[in-house]
């Protein structure tokens, strides 16, 4: 109850001002960039969730302008619900609070999918945001059944969750999936088994050990030798080249260590966080909005330049990642103004929708997969989830 009252003064001051919540705690004003993002949340969530049907979840828009709907089984198809619920906190609408029941709820057959790693994104991002929300237990069956079945992908010969089971690849282990861990370090509290912490933690490991370079980029996909548990080949698979530093590769490998430090306490886990973080935010070709480009080696990447498009999803996920990484060191400030400047890009007119328009997503020019010609410069469902994910953050450490 209390929660919630919180979570509508919030939006209330945030809509009109900080008029009538005396008592409430105003640290700091709330920068103007961020007052215009709540209407345009609302305006977006509120008309998408009443157009599209529970199950067949908005992903992106297609180069004729309409709206890519994919069903259940797509890796993408956690975030929309998981906007619901964030919209739900940012705004206290509670009609987004019952379409995120709905959106999440038609996702209950995830829970007997095997062949991913991806279910962190997918159950972790819908029902894990529902029963962080309500408490209501019964989210939790789903939860337990996914997580067992993500637990179950790790090979203790490797060291590693095995990340695809499509193409070409002996035992591929891919960046994005550091990601995908933090729904087995909150299980193993949840349902108190300490393997899925185990298997965090040793998949955090044997990524540290081998997917980053010596500037401390990372490799997109490793592949390992299943029967010695060597690394076979170190490769990519959405990148430019198998040694560029593939934009949204890097932001997961950020939020990815700095969530691992949060959840194990591994000092490891700290340090590769801080020197990814370095990585990215003195990168000389990262333009002056700090939205990277969609590979942070392609040459033309110049502000004006049309053949590099940006990558709105990386700077989403690496701005939420920094103001986590922001309360986890002493000298934290560096992490919160770099992660300030990307959301006040992403908030400008330049990166966030009109209301009514985008397809109805919130922010618009990520790419998907540059190489394939499929998604580039387009909204996409995940940059939408990371970028509200990085204002309630934001607006929770400055306590506004
Ligand atoms: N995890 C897939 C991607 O980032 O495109």
């Amino acid at each position: 109850m209390k929660k919630k009252f919180c979570i509508l003064a919030t939006a209330f001051s945030l809509l009109f001002g900080n008029l009538s919540f005396g008592a409430k705690k105003q640290e700091t004003p709330a920068p103007a960039w961020l007052k215009k993002t709540t209407e345009v949340i609302n305006y977006q969530l509120t008309k998408a969730a009443q157009t599209y049907q529970p199950g067949k979840n908005p992903r992106s828009v297609n180069p004729d302008g309409t709206v890519r709907i994919v069903g259940v089984k797509d890796w993408t198809t956690g975030f929309f619900p998981g906007s619901l619920w964030y919209g739900y906190e940012l705004t206290g609408n509670k009609e987004l609070e019952a379409a995120a029941k709905q959106f999440t709820l038609a996702l209950d057959s995830i829970r007997y999918i095997k062949d991913t790693h991806d279910l962190g994104f997918m159950l972790f991002c819908s029902y894990g945001n529902a029963y962080r929300i309500t408490g209501d237990k019964a989210y939790l069956p789903a939860l337990k059944d996914g997580a067992k079945n993500l637990a179950a992908r790790f090979d203790a010969k490797v060291g590693a969750i095995r990340s695809w089971d499509f193409g070409k690849w002996k035992y591929p282990v891919i960046i994005d999936n550091m990601m995908n861990l933090e729904y087995l370090y909150w299980a193993a509290t949840q349902f108190k088994d300490q393997n899925f912490a185990k298997v965090a933690n040793a998949h955090a490991s044997t990524t540290l050990k081998n997917h980053f370079r010596k500037d401390f980029s990372s490799y997109h996909v490793v592949d390992y030798d299943p029967k010695t548990g060597q690394v076979y080949r170190k490769a990519t698979h959405q990148g430019l080249t198998d040694d560029s530093s593939w934009a949204r590769g890097q932001a997961w490998g950020l939020y990815g260590y700095t969530m691992c430090f949060a959840n194990s306490n591994n000092p490891k886990f700290l340090a590769q966080a801080e020197n990814i973080a370095k990585f990215i935010m003195n990168h000389p070709r990262t333009p002056k909005d700090k939205i990277p480009v969609w590979d942070y080696d392609v040459h033309n990447a110049l502000d004006t330049d049309e053949r590099a498009p940006r990558d709105a999803s990386a700077a989403a996920v690496i701005a939420s990642a920094l103001l986590e990484l922001s309360t986890k060191v002493k000298d934290g400030q560096k992490y919160l103004d770099y992660a300030e400047d990307i959301l006040a890009s992403l908030s400008s007119d330049a990166y966030l929708a009109k209301p009514g328009t985008n397809g109805l997503f919130i922010l618009k020019h990520s790419t998907g997969a540059m190489l394939y010609n499929s998604e580039i410069d387009t909204p996409l469902d995940y940059a939408d989830y990371y970028y509200l994910e990085a204002l309630k953050r934001y607006r929770e450490i400055k306590k506004i």
